[in-house]
């Protein structure tokens, strides 16, 4: 058995509150930091609709559970946090 990448959903509200109290500025640079950090096989990214936290956000949900991100720094903090605290399954080579 070989050990898979763990995963994480990440889905950024696309609202317009969230996405102009820093969204949009997310959305623009994460495929860079996916690229530069090679999250490519361990993230899957999706905008979403508003959720209705408009006054807390911008929001970002990751696997389901909301977090407020200020900038691209401070989310690339979470997904590290995240995907080491993702087990990672195993799968079966063949
Ligand atoms: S616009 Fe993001 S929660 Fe409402």
């Amino acid at each position: 058995m070989m050990p898979v990448s763990p995963h994480l959903n990440i889905e950024l509200c696309l609202g317009s509150s969230c996405y102009c109290r820093g969204n949009g500025g997310i959305r623009a640079g994460l495929p860079d930091l996916i690229a530069r950090r090679g999250w490519h096989e361990s993230v899957s990214i999706k905008g979403c609709l508003c959720r209705e936290s408009c006054a807390k956000g911008p929001m970002v949900f990751l696997n389901g559970v909301a977090n407020v991100v200020h900038n691209i720094s401070e989310l690339e903090k979470l997904i590290e946090i995240e995907l080491r605290r993702t087990p990672c399954p195993m799968q079966e080579e063949g």
